[in-house]
């Protein structure tokens, strides 16, 4: 089973849908007819969005605006979903950020708060609408990793961990859920003209890894909606990208890391 079809009483959950991927997830899901909660820190965009999914699709759409880094406000989302009448037939953990330069050098609050984006949140809330798409025996999840996530990335060393952390975590929970009518899939984009290089404080993210793997944010949403829809583990949002996923994987870390590292420098350099 995978995401199923949409239905009044279900909604899909989108993190970080005021901007990038996130905002192309949640029109990829309205144009299907899904109704939606969309979930980020900037309120307005987040509205002007929903206003336009609502006029353009006829969708049920709810805004709710928090930091996700924040556990009270993430236990404020839970029980505002949880109390709307909505069962989640879906979640998009998509809402992350990346920073870039020598870990001594960075904002320790910063590269400590991204740990509990980009890894904690995504599990509290996977663990906390799980349970009912498991008892209803339907939903999917989709865990927006990256193809940073597979290798050490000198300069980007917190953002790549908390991918491969998303990685092994989304491929780990769908094994466990075989058989259950629940699907967890993980997207792999590599870099993606969004906002993301300027939130990490890079010019230029085709800089930080190679350009021939530069996509739009609407080709790699559809890339994930299309893997939720057909229940896929993993998902590459093309050729090159899982060539060069396999190549992480696979390289020696003596051969791999002083590449990365020149990558890394001549980036900085830049700046
Ligand atoms: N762009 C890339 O090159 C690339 C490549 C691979 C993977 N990814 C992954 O794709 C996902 C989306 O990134 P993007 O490229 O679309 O970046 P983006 O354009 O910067 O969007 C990031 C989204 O996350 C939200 N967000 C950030 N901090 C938050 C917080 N504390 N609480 C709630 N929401 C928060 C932002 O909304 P607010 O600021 O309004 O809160 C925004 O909606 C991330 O997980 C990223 O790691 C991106």
């Amino acid at each position: 089973m995978s995401l199923p079809a949409p239905q009044p009483d279900e909604t899909v959950l989108v993190t970080g849908a005021s901007a990038g991927i996130g905002t192309e997830l949640a029109r990829e899901l309205a144009r299907r007819g899904h109704g939606l909660v969309l979930v980020a820190r900037r309120r307005e965009r987040l509205d002007e969005l929903a206003a336009q999914l609502r006029d353009a699709h006829r969708v049920d759409v709810l805004v709710h605006d928090c930091d996700l880094a924040q556990s009270d406000e993430r236990a404020a989302l839970i029980e505002a979903v949880q109390s709307s009448g909505k069962h989640v037939a879906g979640l998009c953990n998509n809402a992350g950020y990346g920073s870039f330069g020598r870990l001594w050098e960075l904002d320790r609050e910063r590269e400590a708060a991204m740990v509990q984006l980009n890894c904690v949140a995504l599990v509290d809330l996977t663990g906390a609408f799980l349970p009912a798409m498991v008892q209803r025996g339907a939903g999917a999840v989709l865990q927006v990793g990256s193809l940073a996530g597979y290798q050490p990335s000198p300069w980007n060393a917190t953002y790549s961990a908390t991918k491969a952390f998303v990685q092994s975590f989304g491929e780990s929970v769908a094994g466990e859920l075989a058989g259950t009518g629940v699907s967890m899939t993980v997207l792999c984009p590599g870099p993606v003209a969004t906002e993301f290089a300027e939130e990490a404080g890079v010019d230029d993210v085709a800089a930080t890894l190679p350009g021939f793997l530069m996509q739009d944010a609407r080709t790699v949403a559809r890339a994930g909606v299309e893997g939720m829809l057909s229940g896929k583990r993993v998902v590459f949002t093309g050729l090159p990208h899982r060539i060069t996923a396999q190549a992480g994987r696979i390289t020696p870390r003596t051969a791999l890391l002083p590449i990365v590292n020149r990558i890394g420098r001549r980036t900085l350099a830049d700046r």
